[in-house]
């Protein structure tokens, strides 16, 4: 579903993607892990074209992005396909929650509004949030932000969905919400690639996890082998702080 090939990005010349190959199956929950600083949302952010990369090739919803002369095309049919979870949930504040979720699919995919307030609200449904349609995102909780917003993507109905650290502004007590759609999502099968720092989830919850660190992949594995033999000494490093 995901293939990411040699991939290098760099930064006003500081390379910060250094060679990053990972793939992804379909219905597969991967987890990103590594410090701070070392690419992975970067990396994420070229996968649906908020960044462009600077070498190397991705193939990802039945897409191959390279540099060519097609890029911003290939991007904008990612972004119909991919959908995208940030750290700040990035709701409309303006808008009521209905209102947050029914934009994209009448704007970008010409759905009627009726058919769109119908799936929103069932959506809604699905993340336990039925009763809060006619909210304003300050008038919810952040975990409800953020169920929202993940509400919100889905109305594109995506064949993948990204997360970048989607509990990491939560209090302690909002993050199990969020993290329960996200398994709930894995049980209906979607592909979801989600970078976090959130050991027990990728513990519980990932089907693999990739370890970045310096702006490579020094290893993918089970969270079973993760955790217990990390196969790199630096891994196994950044492990320790939470074990
Ligand atoms: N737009 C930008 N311009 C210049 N440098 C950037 C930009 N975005 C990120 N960087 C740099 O690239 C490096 C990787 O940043 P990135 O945000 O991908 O790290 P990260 O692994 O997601 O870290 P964290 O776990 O703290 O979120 C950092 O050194 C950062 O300062
Ligand atoms: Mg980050």
């Amino acid at each position: 579903m995901i293939r990411i090939c040699d991939l290098h990005k760099s930064y006003n010349g500081q390379p910060i993607l250094k060679g990053i190959n990972l793939e992804i199956a379909p219905h597969e929950l991967t987890v990103i892990i590594g410090p701070s600083g070392t690419g992975k949302s970067t990396l994420l952010r070229c996968l649906n074209g908020l960044e462009v990369f600077d070498d190397g090739e991705v193939f990802i919803a039945d897409i191959h992005l390279k540099q060519d002369k097609e890029f911003h095309e290939k991007i904008r049919q990612i972004r119909t396909r991919v959908g995208m979870v940030f750290q700040s949930f990035h709701l409309f504040p303006h808008l009521t929650v209905l209102e947050n979720i029914v934009r994209a699919p009448i704007i970008v995919k010409k759905m009627e509004r009726k058919a769109a307030e119908n799936m929103a609200r069932e959506l809604l449904y699905k993340v336990g949030l039925i009763s809060h349609v006619s909210h304003y995102p300050s008038q919810l909780s952040g975990g409800q932000q953020q169920r929202a917003a993940i509400a919100r993507a889905l109305a594109m109905s995506p064949q993948i969905m990204l997360y970048d650290e989607p509990t990491s502004s939560l209090d302690p007590g909002l993050v199990d919400e969020v993290l329960t759609v996200m398994k709930k999502l894995h049980n209906e099968g979607m592909t979801q690639l989600v970078v976090t720092h959130h050991m027990q989830f990728a513990r519980d919850a990932a089907d693999k996890i990739a370890y970045i660190e310096d702006g490579k992949v020094l290893e993918t594995s089970s969270p079973q082998k993760m955790f217990s033999t990390p196969s790199d000494e630096r891994t196994k490093k950044f492990l320790k702080r939470f074990i």
